[in-house]
């Protein structure tokens, strides 16, 4: 038998990852292998949580941080804080009010969720529940009409942003969903195109994925801002920029796609330096609490994401435990914040806050 959701926030609860035992015991074994595994040997999402855990804070007790503030503007919308809700493709899975749980507590809680192409919620749906304009997540599909139907679809629904995620052409990690869990906003599953060569990669994924003139493409097609996410060189960043990106994820994919690859926040600093004040600098991949919220603002993030945190406190209570995780977050946010004598996010980003031996 399913166990009952979680009413209020539980006395244990002290920081997101309390959340683990209560999301892992309300889900089906296969569902929560699937949100927390990474890929391979599992050597990145280790090593995502290794770079956080080497970066320390350093404290500047005696600052006068009266009238602080974690509030952040980004293209044009302002946030009461930095903590964005990452795209997690089918939300159901978790609980069955899905992505507009997370959207609403996105929303109350003063932020901003990205919503995935692969949502198991109608689009209009979720915005509906979010009562604003949202994020949508854009995975490249097969062909450019296609794509273009898709991206077309989220910006009459509303949404205000396209994020496009670059870092995963090769799906390999999926699951057997339930017959009551499907990508509903998609024309149809992403056949493997026919491979004709010798290699299932290059021959057939590979044929279908996206190359820097599509994304030149997208571009074109529309005015609201493009985000591009799942990048890790630098050099990749201001390729990007180039090309007109408004912002650059910077992102391993929580640790899911290519196995090996460095921890998101060892690039950060470089991008942040190579790009920043063209282009604005979001961050994910491994973030728990609000001291690694401060961390990768520290190191020349505008913004972070977080991805399976948000989706424990959904697991437990529904959108009440999506808005408690991230209030969570904001919290040790501030109290690092007023501890290490930074009184918004603009001087977390210019001081030197962080000690890395
Ligand atoms: C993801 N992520 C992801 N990214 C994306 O662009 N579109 C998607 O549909 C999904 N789906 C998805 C499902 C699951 C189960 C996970 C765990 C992750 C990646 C996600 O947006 C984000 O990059 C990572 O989750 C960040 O790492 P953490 O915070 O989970 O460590």
């Amino acid at each position: 038998m399913h166990r009952a959701y979680l009413k209020s926030p539980a006395a244990d609860i002290q920081t997101a990852i309390d959340y683990l035992p209560h999301a892992e015991e309300r889900l089906r074994k296969e569902v929560w292998q699937y949100l927390q595994s990474g890929s391979g040997q599992g050597l990145t999402s280790a090593r995502n949580r290794k770079v956080f855990e080497d970066v320390s804070l350093m404290p500047r007790p005696l600052a006068d941080v009266r009238g602080g503030n974690t509030r952040v503007e980004l293209f044009g919308q302002s946030f009461s804080h930095p903590v964005i809700l990452a795209p997690l493709a089918y939300q159901r899975l978790f609980h069955p009010d899905g992505e507009t749980a997370s959207a609403m507590a996105g929303v109350a809680q003063g932020g901003q969720m990205v919503v995935s192409s692969l949502a198991s919620q109608l689009l209009e749906t979720i915005i509906e529940a979010a009562g604003q304009p949202l994020w949508f997540q854009l995975y490249w599909q097969a062909d450019r009409e296609t794509t273009l139907r898709l991206v077309k679809k989220a910006l009459s629904a509303g949404y205000s942003a396209v994020m496009f995620t670059v870092d995963a052409p090769v799906k390999q990690a999926a699951i057997a969903l339930p017959k009551d869990v499907s990508a509903v906003n998609l024309e149809a599953p992403i056949a493997l195109a026919d491979a004709t060569g010798a290699s299932v990669v290059f021959d057939g994924w590979m044929k279908q994925a996206p190359g820097w003139d599509d994304l030149m493409w997208l571009r074109d097609q529309i005015t609201v801002p493009l985000i591009i996410k799942g990048i890790l060189h630098p050099a990749d960043a201001e390729h990007a920029v180039s090309l007109g990106c408004d912002a650059v994820v910077v992102s391993n994919h929580g640790g899911r796609v290519l196995d090996g690859v460095p921890g998101s926040l060892q690039l950060l600093p470089d991008i942040s330096r190579a790009i920043s004040g063209k282009a604005k600098v979001l961050f994910d991949s491994g973030v728990r609490n609000g001291q690694d919220v401060f961390k990768a603002l520290a190191l020349g993030a505008d913004a972070v994401m977080v991805g399976r945190p948000y989706i424990w406190g959904l697991a437990s209570g529904g959108a009440l435990g999506v808005a408690h995780v991230i209030r969570l977050m904001r919290d040790e946010l501030e109290m690092t914040m007023a501890l290490s004598g930074a009184k918004d996010l603009t001087a977390i980003r210019s001081g030197t806050y962080v000690y890395q031996a």
